[in-house]
Formats: C-alpha cells, sequence, structure tokens
C-alpha cells in the first residue's frame, strides 16, 4: 500500500470514528429514560416535587427554580442555568459543582449522563 493509499484509509477510519463519537455524546433519550427509572425515580419525578425537585422543563430552567420546592441555600443561590455542560457537570459530582448542595447521587458514567440528558432534554415545559 502507498503512503497515499494508507493516509486515505486512516482518513475514512477517523471519519467513522469521529461519526460514532458524535451520536454517542448526543445521547439517547431512550436508554436515559430507563436509567431515570432506575436512578433518579427514587427521588425525582418529571411532574412532581418529591426528596428532589421536579424536572419538568429542567433543561433551560434556572437552578432552584422549580415550584414550591424547597433547595439548599447553596443551589438556590447559584447563578446555574442548566444546560448540557454543567448537567453533566452536576451528575458527575454534584458536590463539586455546587459545594454544600444536598443531592447524594452521582453518575460516574459519562454514557449513562449522555442518555440522562438526552431525555431529560425530552421533558420540555411548553407541552
Ligand atoms: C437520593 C435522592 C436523589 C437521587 C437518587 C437523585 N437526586 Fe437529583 N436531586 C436531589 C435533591 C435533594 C436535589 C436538590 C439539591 C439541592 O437543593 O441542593 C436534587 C436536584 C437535582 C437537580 C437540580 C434541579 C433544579 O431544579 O435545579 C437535577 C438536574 C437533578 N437533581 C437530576 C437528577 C438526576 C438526573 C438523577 C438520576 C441520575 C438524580 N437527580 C437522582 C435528590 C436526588
Amino acid at each position: 500500500m502507498n503512503s497515499r493509499t494508507y493516509l486515505l484509509i486512516l482518513a475514512v477510519s477517523l471519519a467513522g470514528a469521529l461519526a460514532a463519537h458524535t451520536a454517542h455524546a448526543a445521547g439517547d433519550a431512550s436508554v436515559g429514560q430507563l436509567l431515570y427509572q432506575a436512578k433518579c425515580a427514587a427521588c425525582h419525578s418529571i411532574q412532581y416535587n418529591g426528596v428532589g425537585p421536579a424536572h419538568l422543563g429542567v433543561v433551560g430552567r434556572k437552578a432552584g427554580s422549580a415550584e414550591a420546592y424547597t433547595y439548599s441555600a447553596a443551589l438556590n443561590k447559584s447563578d446555574i442555568v442548566w444546560n448540557e455542560k454543567l448537567l453533566d457537570a452536576w451528575l458527575r459530582n454534584p458536590e463539586k459543582l455546587v459545594p454544600g448542595q444536598k443531592m447524594g447521587l452521582s453518575i460516574p458514567s459519562a454514557h449513562e449522563r449522555a442518555d440522562l440528558i438526552a431525555y431529560l432534554k425530552t421533558m420540555k415545559a411548553d407541552h
């Protein structure tokens, strides 16, 4: 194989790997729904406050703003507006993102976080 052919093959396989990675980074909402039921539903629901606040419309919402839920002072006074990046940081290590918060759970797997966030994104407040 000459070096040009080699480079071409390399470029094509890199593009494939990147496409696969991007697809994954976007997360799978249906897997996220199952993960939500397994790992979040003990404390959260989409519609109602429980141990944790309701999640309807959480993506794009200001942190600490679910109606009638009593947040920690730390989350209440944070300037966070939840987007994918901040939700990822929260789920990876809530205490690192907002010291003094009161959610006692973290999700070490980046795959699972991406799937969970994809699911939360489908739970919009306006429908
Ligand atoms: C053991 C109970 C518990 C579990 C399990 C739990 N949470 Fe929480 N969560 C909380 C509590 C309590 C808060 C409020 C934190 C505060 O006020 O500092 C919270 C807050 C949040 C917030 C901030 C919401 C807002 O309105 O600002 C998000 C987002 C969140 N949780 C996502 C999740 C996801 C996704 C899962 C599952 C992977 C999960 N939580 C699992 C208890 C839990």
